[in-house]
C-alpha cells in the first residue's frame, strides 16, 4: 500500500517471509473506498444514535450518543479550586486542579494502582479504594481550599454511562477489562458519594464526566472553541458540540428548544461511545486477528472499533499476526517466546519502540535492526540467535501495518465528526479552524499517530478541508475537564441560590 514507509536499509526478505508478510498486509490494508464507506456508516450511526434510544434488540446496530448535560463551553475565564477523579485509564488519579481564569491551570496528582482483582471485584471494594484514595490524598497532599467549604469533586468515569443529569447516571456496561459486579444498572455517583460519605470525607461529588467530554472542555478552556474530544489510550471515544434540536430523542418541544435558543442553551456534549461502532460487523475490516483478540476478550462482539485501534489491543492484534508468522514456520525460526505465547503479552509500547526506527532522522533510525533486535529480545524475550535481519523487518512490518491500520481508522471518526458539524461546508470561514483536543497514550507516544490520522483525512475530507483540523494535544484533559464541570455546576448551584 502508498501509505506504509518503505523499510529502512532495505533488503529483500526470503521468498517465504515475503510472502506471508504481504499476506498480512494485504488483510490490513484499508484504501480509500473502504475508509469512505466506514465514514458514512458512522455518520449513519451517528444520527441513529442521536434520535434513537436504544432498546435490547438494537443496542449493537448503532452508538449510543449519550447526552452529556454539558451545555457551557468553557471560555477560559474559569476560576477556582477543585478535586477531579479519573478512573478508566491505567491508573485511577486524584488530582486537585486549579482553575486559575486566564487559560490557565495548576494540578497537583497522584496515581493509584487498580488492581486486577479490584477491576473484577465486587463494585463496592472498588468504590471504597477509590475513597480511599482520596483520603489519603487529601492527608498526604493536602489541598489549597479552606478547611471549612466543602470541595466539589468532578469524577470522570470514562465507561458508558446512560447520564440523566450533570451529577448522576447509570453504568450502562463495562468495558476495557473491567468486570465488577453489581454495577452495571448503578447511578455511579451514588456509589462514589456513599463510599466518600462511609469514610466521612468532606467532599461533594458535582459532576460526572467521560474523559472525551473533559479533555473538549480542557482543550476549549485552554484554547477557545473546541468541537470535539476523542480519546486514543487504552480505549477510543470521541464527544462533540452538537445542536440539541438534532439530539431528537431527549424528546424537547419546539417551545422548550425555542427557549433554550433564548437561554443560549442550544448546544450539548454528546458522548458518542464510538468504540462501540459497527458491533454488527457491517463494515470493519474484520481479519482472522481479530476475531482472535475478541473471541477471548472479556466483552465478545462489543467494542468492535475499539478493539482495532486503542492501545488495550492493539499489541494483541499484532502478538496474534506475529505467532501466526511463527506457526508458518517463517519468522524467528518457528520458535515463539512466553512473552509472545502470553495472552496481552505484547504491549502496545512495544509496538512503538518496534517502528521508532522506521521514522526517517529519529535517533533510532541509525541503526535500525540493531535497535529492533533489542526490543525483540529484551521486551518480547526471543532468543538472539533466532532472529535475523529479516525477521527484524517482517516484525516492525507487521507492528506497522496494524498500527496504520488503526490510525486510518481513527481517522473515519474524526472526519465523520467533521461532517456532522458541518466543518466539510464550502463557505467555511477560511481563518476558523475545527479544534480536536485529543488524548491518550497513542496520540502522545505512538510514531506518526498525526501525520498517519491526517494522510487518511485528506483522502476522506480533501486536503482544503483536512487542513482546517486542528489536532491539540489535551495532555490530562480529562482531570481539568472534571474540574471544571465541577465548577459549571458549582456557579449552576448558585445562581439557583442567588
Ligand atoms: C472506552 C469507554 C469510553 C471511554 C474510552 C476512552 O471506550 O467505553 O467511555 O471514553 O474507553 O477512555
Amino acid at each position: 500500500p502508498p501509505y506504509l514507509l518503505p523499510l529502512p536499509n532495505v533488503a529483500t526478505l526470503p521468498p517465504k517471509l515475503q510472502a506471508a508478510v504481504d499476506d498480512i498486509e494485504q488483510q490490513f490494508d484499508l484504501p480509500t473506498d473502504k475508509l469512505r464507506e466506514i465514514t458514512d456508516q458512522m455518520l449513519w450511526e451517528y444520527n441513529k444514535g442521536l434520535s434513537e434510544l436504544p432498546t435490547d434488540e438494537t443496542r449493537d446496530t448503532f452508538v449510543p450518543m449519550i447526552p452529556s448535560y454539558i451545555q457551557h463551553i468553557p471560555h477560559g475565564k474559569e476560576k477556582g479550586t477543585f478535586l477531579a477523579l479519573d478512573l478508566g485509564g491505567t491508573n485511577l488519579r486524584v488530582c486537585e486542579v486549579e482553575l486559575l481564569g486566564d487559560s490557565k491551570w495548576r494540578m497537583k496528582q497522584q496515581k493509584y494502582r487498580v488492581s486486577d482483582a479490584l477491576k473484577v471485584g465486587d463494585v463496592t471494594a472498588l468504590f471504597d479504594y477509590i475513597a480511599g484514595s482520596v483520603d489519603h490524598f487529601l492527608t498526604e497532599i493536602g489541598t489549597t481550599a479552606s478547611e471549612d467549604e466543602k470541595l466539589h469533586l468532578g469524577f470522570t468515569f470514562s465507561f458508558p454511562v446512560a447520564q440523566t443529569a450533570l451529577a448522576a447516571g447509570t453504568l450502562i456496561n463495562w468495558t476495557k477489562g473491567f468486570e465488577c459486579k453489581n454495577a452495571v444498572g448503578k447511578d455511579v455517583v451514588q456509589l462514589l458519594q456513599d463510599a466518600l460519605d462511609r469514610k466521612h470525607i468532606h467532599v461533594r461529588c458535582s459532576a460526572l464526566v467521560n474523559d472525551t467530554c473533559g479533555t473538549l472542555m480542557a482543550a476549549a478552556y485552554e484554547r477557545g472553541d473546541c468541537l470535539c474530544g476523542g480519546i486514543f489510550g487504552t480505549g477510543t471515544n470521541g464527544a462533540y458540540v452538537e445542536s440539541i434540536d438534532k439530539l431528537t430523542k431527549m424528546g424537547y418541544q419546539a417551545d422548550e428548544l425555542e427557549r433554550n435558543k433564548e437561554q443560549g442553551l442550544d448546544k450539548m456534549v454528546v458522548n458518542t461511545e464510538w468504540g462501540a461502532f459497527d458491533n454488527e460487523r457491517k463494515v470493519l475490516p474484520f481479519t482472522i486477528f481479530d476475531s482472535r483478540v475478541d473471541r477471548i476478550s472479556i466483552n465478545p462482539r462489543k467494542q468492535a472499533y475499539e478493539k482495532m485501534i486503542s492501545g488495550m489491543y492493539l499489541g494483541e492484534v499484532t502478538r496474534n499476526a506475529l505467532l501466526h508468522l511463527v506457526d508458518s514456520q517463517v519468522l524467528f525460526n518457528g520458535f515463539s517466546s512466553q512473552s509472545l505465547n502470553r495472552h496481552y503479552g505484547l504491549d502496545t509500547a512495544i509496538m512503538s519502540a518496534l517502528e521508532a526506527p522506521f521514522v526517517p532522522n529519529s535517533p533510532q533510525s541509525g541503526d535500525a535492526l540493531t535497535a529492533i533486535r533489542q526490543v525483540l529480545t529484551s521486551e518480547l524475550g526471543i532468543s538472539a540467535s533466532l532472529i535475523d535481519d529479516a525477521d527484524c523487518l517482517a516484525a516492525a512490518r507487521i507492528s506497522e501495518v496494524v498500527g496504520t491500520r488503526g490510525c486510518r481508522l481513527s481517522a473515519c471518526a474524526i472526519a465523520a465528526t467533521v461532517r456532522q458539524t458541518g466543518g466539510d461546508a464550502r463557505d467555511w470561514p477560511e481563518a476558523k479552524k475545527i479544534i480536536f483536543g485529543l488524548d491518550g497514550s497513542l496520540v502522545e507516544f505512538y510514531p506518526r499517530f498525526e501525520q498517519r490520522v491526517r494522510d487518511a483525512l485528506r483522502e476522506l475530507l480533501g486536503d482544503e478541508v483536512q487542513k482546517r483540523v486542528d489536532i491539540v494535544l489535551a495532555k490530562d484533559g480529562s482531570g481539568v475537564g472534571a474540574a471544571l464541570c465541577a465548577q459549571a455546576a458549582q456557579a449552576m448551584e448558585q445562581k439557583g441560590a442567588a
